[in-house]
């Protein structure tokens, strides 16, 4: 902690640390870091450290910039913001197929939402560095024993045994590395012709298409083939950059402080500093105190930030956030993902979005329908129920009309996958009793993909 910084927190004020001036890389590390794993050997993670500071950038700052631009468009209500994926990538299930089918759903789903809303969708994975979870409790006992909690395969292993379950830095390595070759094929599928709009109709899976809302989809997909066979028949050239590749960008809960700031590199072209492990990262609903590490982290960093905000969250608390996170005013830096769930949005919501309104910030407003809506069923597995995931978007569609803001997009878990985790969905109905014949999640349950499409088009219709 600087010297000013130690005045100011004599006078207490909320803002003494994030208004300091002297930002560094590594400034977080005087300030208090929750969640985070208590490492067995502090010299390994500082060797993991060193190697991952020479390592190369995953994303480019240029990049981050230009999804700054698109979010500024969300934020103006130009555009639409869809952020989905895994709650935890696996170091296991990691897979060529896994990868496609995850952005296949995304691709689909934005193409719903762009068709029926006439803006952009703005595609945002949780993906290629989605590797670390905050928990509810650091540790599990199970039959008298007692081990740290799972948090994610950046830090260790999900099988309850000491050594499974100990710390262990060199997987930050392997996070890393993991989310090079994501990415790698990310940027293949949708700049190598497997985005191609003419190619909308292939891309509903198997099992997709036998639902209501496959079916549903495979009418829009050929509509948009139609058109595109009528621009060309017209002499519309449709052999444009936006037509036959996808613009998709990566993102993850920042939670590993040590890893992101292995990863945080200075542009040469602007001197600013930039988290490069992926595009955009946010910060979770259990670190985002306004005098935490996290917090002190991401002020620094150009990228655009997200932060998740709960049902616990004052109006003060996030215009707070605000000031911390988008001091210079910016559109499209700061995203702000509520997550209040379906029976506490009506009333959560409406005083945050006229606070933050008055403050001037012109922020994303994103909406996360799935954490705030989780409950244990009779079968024991953690779930969701679809109509709830539907109401809370439904509720936050009314607080942002009322308020006179942009609901700017949502904010989901997914995968490609035919699971059954989320109960509901009119399309291929997930009973509480189906739950344990596909419930593959390491950590919360996700939406399957038609479930996913379904989401798309039930907020379509909100938009
Ligand atoms: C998450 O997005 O996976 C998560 C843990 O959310 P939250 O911080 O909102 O609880
Ligand atoms: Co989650």
């Amino acid at each position: 902690m600087c010297d000013d910084c130690k005045k100011r927190d004599g006078a207490r004020s909320p803002f003494a640390y994030t208004a300091c001036m002297n930002w560094t890389p590594d400034s977080w590390r005087a300030f208090e870091a929750l969640q985070q794993p208590t490492w067995p050997a502090m010299a390994e993670l500082e060797g993991v450290e060193k190697k991952l500071n020479t390592l190369p950038p995953l994303v480019f700052a240029g990049e981050t910039r230009d999804l700054r631009r698109r979010l500024a468009k969300v934020a103006a209500g130009e555009a639409f913001l869809l952020q989905a994926g895994d709650c935890a990538e696996s170091f296991d299930s990691f897979t060529a197929d896994q990868i496609r089918d995850k952005l296949r759903v995304i691709l689909q789903m934005a193409v719903v939402l762009t068709y029926s809303s006439g803006v952009p969708a703005v595609k945002v994975g949780r993906i290629a560095g989605q590797f670390a979870k905050p928990r509810s409790k650091p540790t599990e006992t199970v039959d008298g024993m007692e081990l740290p909690s799972f948090l994610g395969h950046m830090v260790n292993d999900l099988p309850f045994s000491e050594g499974e379950r100990r710390p262990n830095a060199d997987r930050l390595l392997q996070a890393y590395h993991q989310s090079a070759s994501t990415l790698n094929l990310l940027r293949a599928f949708t700049k190598g012709g497997f985005a191609d709009l003419h190619r909308v109709q292939a891309w509903n899976q198997e099992f997709v298409g036998n639902s209501n809302s496959g079916q549903r989809y495979e009418k829009l997909a050929a509509e948009i083939t139609r058109a595109l066979r009528f621009m060309e028949a017209a002499g519309v050239s449709s052999n444009h950059p936006e037509i036959h590749e996808a613009d998709f960008f990566t993102s993850h809960e920042a939670l590993i402080l040590q890893y992101e700031e292995a990863l945080t590199r200075k542009d040469s072209l602007t001197g600013d500093w930039y988290d490069c492990s992926a595009h955009m990262v946010w910060i979770g609903e259990r670190t985002r105190q306004l005098d935490g590490a996290h917090v002190e982290f991401f002020r620094g960093i150009k990228n655009p930030v997200g932060c998740k905000v709960g049902p616990t969250a004052t109006a003060e608390d996030v215009v707070g956030l605000c000031e911390a996170l988008d001091p210079e005013r910016e559109a499209g830096r700061l995203t702000l993902i509520t997550r209040m769930g379906h029976d506490k949005v009506a009333e959560g919501l409406p005083p945050i979005l006229k606070a933050v309104k008055e403050s001037g910030h012109q922020v994303v407003w994103a909406c996360d329908p799935m954490h705030g809506n989780t409950y244990t069923a009779d079968t024991g597995h953690k779930t969701r129920n679809f109509e709830h995931v539907v109401g809370e978007v439904a509720g936050f569609f009314a607080a942002h009309r009322e308020a006179g803001t942009n609901p700017g997009g949502i904010h989901v878990e997914l995968t490609g996958d035919n699971v059954t985790e989320c109960v509901g969905g009119e399309a291929a109905v997930v009973e509480t009793a189906d739950l344990s014949k596909r419930y593959e999640t390491m950590c919360d349950p996700r939406l399957n993909a038609s479930q996913g499409i379904e989401l798309a088009f039930r907020v379509a219709e909100l938009l």
